[in-house]
């Protein structure tokens, strides 16, 4: 059978394939119409779905008239209604269960606690739930408005960001800012157990006192602290409620790498899908209608470019002007460049953050990342785990040989890679070791800042003639 998930009327529309548990197709919306988080989804997503197979069954990643009622109950100004673009068999499944079941699904994990936070679904915001075989049972929810996202958001906003979008930057400014200093103010924002004052869709609107652009850092480290505080607590009371010493992580919170790296101290072994927001739910819903394990090989699951992967080019470019753009195969889904539509740099250059921050219209505060040699990593960064996806952020071992890539407060926001995970990028950082000693590039994505990543030939062609930038594919 095969199974077309979907996700919109939220802030990052996609769309998923999968025929007999194997994954054909999963894409966002957004790198086809180049509207960023994308509330819907468009034609040119479902045609280049639709190329790998015809679907019987839809799977839809939420329950609408449950929303709907929500939005009538407590306000809030997303909309509800799907729109459906073949016509065959709907099947809704509850948003924290269609995260659940991309989480527990796409797992190697026989027998998992399965832990969702993100901002809210139809009307839960943090459940437990328990995986064993191909069952998945829930054992604990918390609905609106005590929401560990909200909470999160409503501080983006604050801070004068963009909510339901721009919490990563939050989360980065976060290294630059003294987190006692606003920690009681934020501490009591937090939505505890027992006292709900505030409505976090709303925002804060009682902060009372101006914010400076210093106080922003200090804001948004006091928050990342109680944010981590709060998910230790929650971790540790997933654990003994379930007794289960894997854990499956999903909902937007589990995009905050920061804070991620602290799941380690508390379970045996973490797996968090590469796509953990509400756009990985399209493939959640579509596992959960096909209702057991699906095959997971790898993130590049999206629009297809074809050819090898340039590992000359990538190198010799390297060589020449120590930034190199790649695009080639298929798409990440996922928000995070892994390999495929990624800027590459040499991270020894101190000079380098700024001149890649400068090509991407960013602030020039914001950090990058590190892709590694996973055989490497431990020599490079305080890690016993693999991190291929680019999802915990680690004490870095020799900031001074890779400057660029190592955050103010001494960490990195590490992606592993071994041959059988990506081959091309292996040998890339391969050949750059054998020349350079160092197993390690700075990796960014291939977008401007507000666009979406780079998808397909017409975004490569304005960026060769807009940007003036070769791209090696
Ligand atoms: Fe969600």
């Amino acid at each position: 059978m095969i199974i077309l998930g979907i996700n919109e009327t939220s802030h990052d529309a996609s769309v998923s394939l999968i025929k007999d548990g194997e994954i054909l197709f999963a894409g966002h919306a957004e790198r086809y119409s180049k509207q960023k988080n994308d509330w819907y989804n468009n034609k040119e997503i479902i045609l280049d779905a639709l190329n790998y197979g015809t679907p019987d069954a839809i799977a839809y990643y939420e329950k609408p008239l449950l929303k709907k009622s929500r939005m009538i109950l407590h306000g809030g100004s997303s909309d509800w209604k799907p729109h459906f673009p073949v016509n065959v068999p709907v099947h809704y499944f509850k948003h924290h269960y269609s995260h659940a079941a991309a989480g527990y699904y796409t797992s190697k994990f026989n027998d998992a606690a399965i832990v969702v936070l993100d901002a809210i679904g139809e009307y839960n915001t943090s459940t437990i739930w328990v995986g064993e075989g191909s069952n998945i049972k829930l054992k604990y929810k918390q609905n609106y408005p005590v929401s560990f996202g909200l909470f999160y958001s409503a501080f983006t906003k604050l801070i004068g960001l963009m909510p339901n979008q721009e919490e990563y930057i939050m989360m980065g400014m976060a290294a630059y800012g003294d987190w006692k200093r606003y920690y009681r103010e934020v501490d009591e924002y937090f939505p505890s157990y027992s006292k709900q004052k505030y409505n976090f869709h709303k925002g804060i609107n009682d902060w009372g006192m101006v914010i400076t652009e210093q106080d922003k850092f200090d804001i948004a480290a006091a928050v990342q602290m109680v944010y981590q505080q709060r998910l230790n607590d929650f971790m540790h009371m997933a654990y003994s409620i379930t007794g289960k010493k894997n854990l499956v992580f999903m909902g937007g919170c589990a995009l905050n790498s920061s804070a991620n790296t602290l799941l380690w101290n508390i379970f045996d072994d973490v797996w968090i899908m590469p796509n953990p927001g509400d756009a990985g739910s399209s493939l959640g819903a579509a596992a959960a209608l096909y209702g057991k394990h699906i095959n997971w090989n790898s993130p590049y699951l999206g629009y297809d470019l074809g050819g090898k992967y340039p590992i000359d080019k990538i190198i010799e470019g390297l060589k020449k002007d120590k930034i190199v753009a790649v695009a080639s195969g298929r798409a990440e889904y996922g928000p995070r460049a892994l390999g495929n539509r990624s800027i590459l740099a040499d991270p020894r250059d101190p000079n380098i953050k700024d001149k890649v921050n400068l090509i991407k219209q960013r602030e020039l505060f914001r950090p990058f990342a590190p892709v590694v040699l996973a055989e490497h990593a431990s020599k490079w960064f305080d890690m016993d785990f693999e991190s291929p996806y680019m999802q915990y952020t680690v004490k870095c071992k020799r900031p001074e040989q890779i400057p660029s890539v190592v955050h103010e407060d001494g960490t990195s926001r590490v992606q592993t890679v071994t041959r059988q995970q990506h081959n091309g990028l292996w040998r890339v950082l391969n050949k750059f070791y054998l020349e350079t000693g160092v197993p390690v590039l700075l990796n960014t994505s291939l977008n401007i800042k507000g666009q979406p990543l780079l998808n397909d030939e017409t975004d490569i062609e304005k960026w060769e003639k807009e940007y003036n930038f070769t791209i090696c594919r």
